[in-house]
């Protein structure tokens, strides 16, 4: 596995666990598996948030790493909805069925009855989840609290910039982040808000890496391959040109997606979702590879790029 470094935290995996799905579409039990292959590959990067499978992947994840000695990083600003009991049911109901047959994820999706909500924040809820996140995760620190997908009035607060300050002064946070769109990102730096590390979506189909301005931040990425995103796209550009992949020496799509995301951030980390062993394998060898910065243009041109 390449390791990266983040300044404060030290090196860390370029590929990144991702924890969305853990304790939703993922049962607690597949994902701690998962987690357990994650590790002895040498992954040492994970993304949670406490809205993260249905509210319950931050606890999942702090079981499965029992203080392993990796970077975690948790977020504010979005929290899941209550779900009662007959909601838990067909949640239940719903994961074998989808893993039994994919092509219903997108429907299943649709019948989840409710999103993640989002919380108001000011400095005491910023410091209120962070200690929640901690207690959940069963973790002293962690390596990255980011705000999520939070709002321009939220990166203008100055009380939220006191409290991240505050937090990352105290240790309980090494780095502080912004995970959300490359302007809301502009705009926190220009409020002041330390932002050691920039959260972004990017695939060849969502250029945000090339859209953030400003101070050099870390930067972390994700949708790379996407639930009916980059992945599909490039299905339909390969069976429109497919002289011009051919050309590219690979018919592997998914490898050339994360091969492109790491070309496009040699220095940062790409979290994928990783719950099928095969992925995890796949994501993996892409990841122990050296970038190849040259292919960014060959896949630009291929999908016909401004
Ligand atoms: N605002 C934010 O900060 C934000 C937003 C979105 C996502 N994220 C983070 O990014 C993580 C990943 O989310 P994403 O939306 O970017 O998902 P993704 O990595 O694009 O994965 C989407 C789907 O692709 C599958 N997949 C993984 N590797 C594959 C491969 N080599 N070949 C074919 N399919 C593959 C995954 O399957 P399996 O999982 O079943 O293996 C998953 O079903 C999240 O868990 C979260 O941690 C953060």
């Amino acid at each position: 596995m390449r390791n990266v470094t983040l300044d404060g935290v030290g090196p860390v995996s370029a590929l990144g666990f991702g924890c969305a799905s853990l304790g939703s579409r993922v049962s607690a039990a597949t994902g701690r598996a998962a987690i357990e292959r994650a590790l002895a590959a040498g992954v040492t990067w994970f993304d949670v948030a406490p809205s993260y499978g249905d509210g319950g992947a931050e606890k999942i994840l702090g079981e499965a790493l029992r203080g392993a000695n990796v970077a975690v990083v948790t977020k504010v600003g979005l929290v899941a909805p209550r779900r009662n009991i007959a909601k838990r049911a067909i949640g239940s109901i719903a994961r074998p069925l989808v893993a039994a047959i994919p092509a219903l994820r997108p429907l299943v999706k649709r019948l989840r009855p409710d999103g993640a909500q989002r919380v108001a924040l000011d400095g005491e809820t910023v410091r209120i989840s962070l200690f929640q996140s901690l207690e959940r995760l069963g973790r002293d620190s962690v390596a990255v609290l980011a705000l999520h997908e939070p709002s321009l009035d939220d990166v203008r607060n100055p009380d939220v910039i006191a409290a991240l300050t505050d937090l990352r002064d105290q240790g309980l946070a090494a780095r502080i982040g912004v995970a959300g769109s490359p302007d809301v990102i502009a705009a926190a730096r220009a409020a002041g808000l330390p932002v050691d590390v920039a959260q972004v979506a990017n695939s060849p189909f969502a250029r945000n890496l090339t859209a953030l301005k400003g101070a050099p931040a870390f930067t972390v990425t994700h949708s790379v391959f996407g639930v009916a995103g980059a992945l599909d796209a490039l299905k339909r550009v390969a069976r429109q040109k497919p002289e011009a992949i051919k050309a590219l020496d690979t018919d592997d799509l998914p490898a050339l997606l994360l091969d492109y995301a790491f070309a496009v951030n040699p220095e940062g980390v790409v979290i994928t979702s990783n719950y099928a062993a095969g992925h995890l394998a796949a994501n993996a060898a892409v990841a122990s590879r050296a970038p190849d910065v040259s292919l960014v243009a060959k896949v630009d041109a291929l999908i016909g790029a401004p």
